[in-house]
């Protein structure tokens, strides 16, 4: 069964980025076809980067909070990332986190819940995309964004979805958890052949 990773990336005290991330983690339980496991980046808490050799170079690992961070990624076959927009691009601490390897997150599909004020975090979402290109992630179409996102709360403050971001929310699952269970065993292939 697919492993994937749900990459809360807002580390801010009062961040918003808890609620879509339990939303997704909630919607995951009525897909039995994978095992979705929520990793928060403030729990992680990695410095900025430090390791002395770039990741894409060596995975000859310095640090102990990196060769962690690496068992992590490395072990998920697939990614859905919860990302803010911050100032019309990816949240710093999320771009650490990813800066960190490379071969880790190689040859995996990610798909995407994003939030902002003004634009919905779309234009992240698009740095996002050409961020992953680079490191061969398999960037699926599926993206659910809340723009203004505090007019999708209920009286309570909590996230409340329309039926239509829900019904999106599962086609999501639906499809990372296909593409991470096709893209195992090519994996395991390629890494064969290198
Ligand atoms: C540093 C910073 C920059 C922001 N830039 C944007 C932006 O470019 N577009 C947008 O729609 N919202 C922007 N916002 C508003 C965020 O969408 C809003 O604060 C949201 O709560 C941030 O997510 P978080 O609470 O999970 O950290 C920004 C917020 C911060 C803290």
């Amino acid at each position: 069964m697919p492993l994937i990773k749900v990459i809360l990336g807002s580390t801010r005290p009062g961040r918003f980025g808890e609620q879509p991330a339990k939303w997704i983690m909630e919607l995951a339980k009525s897909h039995p076809g994978a095992k979705f496991e929520l990793v928060d980046l403030k729990e992680i808490n990695l410095p900025l980067l430090d390791e002395p050799v770039p990741a894409l170079m060596s995975q000859e690992y310095v640090h102990e909070h990196t060769k962690q961070w690496s068992k992590i990624v490395d072990e998920a076959d697939g990614f859905i990332f919860i990302t803010p927009e911050y100032n019309s691009g990816v949240p710093a601490a999320m771009k650490n986190a990813v800066d960190y390897l490379a071969v880790e997150w190689r040859h995996k599909p990610v798909a995407f819940v994003s939030y902002g004020a003004g634009g919905g975090g779309i234009l992240a979402v698009n740095n996002w995309r050409s961020i992953f290109a680079y490191l061969s992630l398999l960037g699926l179409a599926d993206h659910i964004h809340f723009n203004e996102y505090y007019k999708h709360l209920d009286e309570a403050g909590n996230l409340s979805p329309s039926d239509e971001q829900t019904a999106k929310g599962h086609l999501l699952l639906k499809n990372i958890s296909f593409w991470a269970d096709k893209l195992r065993p090519i994996r395991e292939e390629l890494a064969n052949r290198l």
